[in-house]
């Protein structure tokens, strides 16, 4: 297990192809998938995921979004971490657990961990939080998280509240 992040409760690790099924069950609950429209079809369409979007950012950019698992069993329950948006100039932060681990502040304490990496670690001078206006729940954890509420629009086609934190070591 390739350990990236530990916090008090958390563990915050790279995945593998291996981890496939665990991507799929993660997406096939309704409810954790009711904000984000990206469902998962199947295993195959899980492994191109993590071979085309997830895996390759740890070798270009030293982060991405890291498996979370809880301390001490190591139950996985989802994801959390810094994705690249070139595209748009940005570092995203980004966050999805399963349904049984909501509710007991873990993404707050995982997304946290992964700011603070961002900038003791990457000195990345600026990390992005979005999400729908209606996803209350994520909207809490950026703003538990230090962010600043930047403003609505569409982005990606979608109506998103946008947030920002940057770099307080970076002057
Ligand atoms: C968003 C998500 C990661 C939050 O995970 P979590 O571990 O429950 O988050 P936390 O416990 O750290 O914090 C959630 C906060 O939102 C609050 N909250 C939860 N549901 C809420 C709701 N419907 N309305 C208002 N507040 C809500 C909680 O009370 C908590 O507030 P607190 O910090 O003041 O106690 C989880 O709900 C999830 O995986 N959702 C599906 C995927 C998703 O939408 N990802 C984000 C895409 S932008």
């Amino acid at each position: 297990m390739n350990v990236i992040i530990e916090t008090e409760r958390l563990l915050l690790r790279t995945f593998t192809l291996e981890d496939a099924p665990l991507i799929y069950e993660l997406n096939l609950d309704p409810e954790v998938i009711k904000y984000t429209l990206d469902p998962i079809k199947d295993v195959e369409h899980a492994q191109q995921v993590l071979e085309q979007a997830i895996l390759p950012q740890y070798a270009l950019y030293n982060h991405g979004r890291w498996a979370v698992h809880v301390k001490p069993g190591l139950e996985f329950i989802g994801w959390c971490g810094l994705k690249a948006r070139p595209e748009r100039n940005e570092i995203d932060l980004g966050y999805r657990l399963i349904k049984k681990a909501w509710g007991k502040g873990y993404a707050t304490e995982a997304a946290h961990a992964c700011i603070r990496y961002g900038f003791e670690k990457l000195n990345l001078r600026c990390i992005t939080g979005r999400a729908m206006p209606q996803n209350l729940a994520s909207l809490k954890v950026l703003g538990n998280c230090g962010m600043t509420y930047i403003g609505e629009g569409i982005v990606d086609g979608h109506p998103a509240k946008t947030y920002e934190i940057l770099n307080p070591f970076i002057p």
